[in-house]
């Protein structure tokens, strides 16, 4: 219900934005980047925008994940007002490209030479039938664990490598009184943590028959049971009022020592920047536990939407903007995630980023790269909403892990 209205509050919010006027050489951006680390980053590229004379119109809709702001899209699309550029995942940019809604990108892409610098694993989501609809702007991925060195350390805890590990140094954490896992119980973040106890699990291969091929037998599979208990585990680890609570509000709490681990997102590394807080000394970031040689990535990208033809001076702009080499590392440095392009130097990038560009490298290159479920890039919409609706309902004690298994056998079948 609180969701109900809170989406319905943005769309009419997104509906109001669209009557105000937009200036001629003005970019209008709907995005959901409202926490403290990704407004920072966020002003890394309005400021390179006005740099070069090009206005921004900010249309932010809050919600981690882009549901909401995927819903406020297809509202200001009905009405046939869509906004100049989009942020967006995985095989939503697909589905909006094959409606015919994107602009076709192409004479900038080959004027700067993307094709011979973005990966292919993001080119993707980035071009459909040969044509470039949508600029990448990093690479995220979900398989981190992020963790408040001093709790660690005054409690003797070593970082876990290994699914045991990780068990006792939760139930140390537990023995002292700390609240272990900070968690913020909303579908798109159960399943976040999904993604990696998923890919633990069930291994690389698992994982890509499961959630890409969406194969019912692996779907259906003893690992997938283990999954599911090790979310039980984990749900039994959070502290009482975790429903409902924002991925940033769970980060904050083990910025302040208030818990042990987040698992989430690289984005989390931006609201620990953004708090004055450095790797290594203060916190630690590591992949999930079991998933070190992995990465489920995800992608932002902004795809431009058609505006009567011709790509405009201001959606080139802001895709020549977006993929020029000195964006990508400012704009990463600060988000938390890593370029989009594979020639950028991580001379900027703090120890995080760093291990995050080697080991999306070393992923890409033994065959250990996999879209994330969770953001939309190993499936589409409807199998990524059938998972959350399973997973959400197992972590909220509605399914035994059993039970979860079949509902998500029967779910992904009626979905794909
Ligand atoms: C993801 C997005 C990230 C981050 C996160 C939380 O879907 O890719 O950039 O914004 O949501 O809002």
């Amino acid at each position: 219900m609180r969701i109900f209205t809170k989406t319905k509050a943005a769309v009419v919010g997104a509906l109001l934005a669209s009557t105000s006027m937009v200036q001629a050489a003005d970019v209008e951006v709907l995005h959901w980047w409202t926490s403290g680390g990704e407004a920072a980053a966020l002003n890394v590229l309005k400021q390179d925008l006005e740099g070069q004379s090009v206005g921004w119109q900010d249309m932010p809709v809050a919600g981690g994940g882009g549901e909401q702001a995927m819903t406020v899209l297809r509202a200001r699309v009905t009405a046939g007002n869509p906004p100049t550029a989009v942020q967006a995942l995985g095989f939503d940019i697909l589905d909006w490209a094959n409606q015919g809604a994107l602009a076709n990108l192409n004479d900038v892409a080959a004027k700067e030479g993307w094709d011979e610098v973005v990966p292919d694993a993001l080119k993707a989501f980035a071009k459909a039938d040969g044509k470039w609809v949508s600029a990448p702007v990093n690479v995220h991925s979900t398989n981190w664990v992020w963790a408040n060195k001093a709790v660690l350390d005054a409690n003797g805890i070593a970082q876990p490598t290994n699914w045991d590990e990780f068990v006792s140094a939760v139930e140390a954490l537990k023995a002292a009184g700390v609240t272990p896992i900070a968690h913020g119980g909303q579908a798109w973040q159960d399943a976040t943590v999904f993604d990696a106890v998923a890919m633990g699990a069930l291994g690389p291969d698992g994982y890509k028959a499961a959630f890409i091929d969406l194969d019912s037998e692996t779907l259906g599979s003893d690992a997938m049971k283990t999954a599911f208990d090790r979310m039980a585990f984990i749900r039994d680890n959070v502290d009482d009022n975790f429903s409902g609570r924002d991925w940033n509000l769970a980060t904050a709490m083990v910025i302040n020592g208030e818990a042990g681990f987040q698992m989430m997102g690289d984005w989390a590394k931006g609201e620990f920047l953004n708090a004055g807080k450095v790797p290594g000394e203060d916190f630690l970031c590591f992949r999930f536990p079991g998933t070190a040689e992995q990465v489920t990535f995800n992608a932002d990208q902004f795809m431009m939407f058609d505006q009567g033809g011709e790509v405009s001076t201001e959606q080139a702009a802001l895709a020549s903007a977006i993929l020029s080499p000195s964006f990508q590392s400012a704009f990463n440095v600060v988000k938390g995630s890593v370029p989009a392009r594979t020639d950028v130097s991580d001379a900027d990038f703090d120890a995080c980023g760093k291990q995050g560009m080697k080991d999306l490298a070393a992923a890409a290159s033994s065959g250990n790269l996999f879209g994330s479920m969770a953001h939309g890039h190993a499936a589409p919409a409807s199998v990524k909403n059938a998972v959350y609706d399973v997973v959400t309902a197992h972590f909220n004690g509605e399914y035994d892990s059993e039970t979860a298994v079949q509902e998500l056998v029967d779910a992904v079948d009626i979905a794909k």
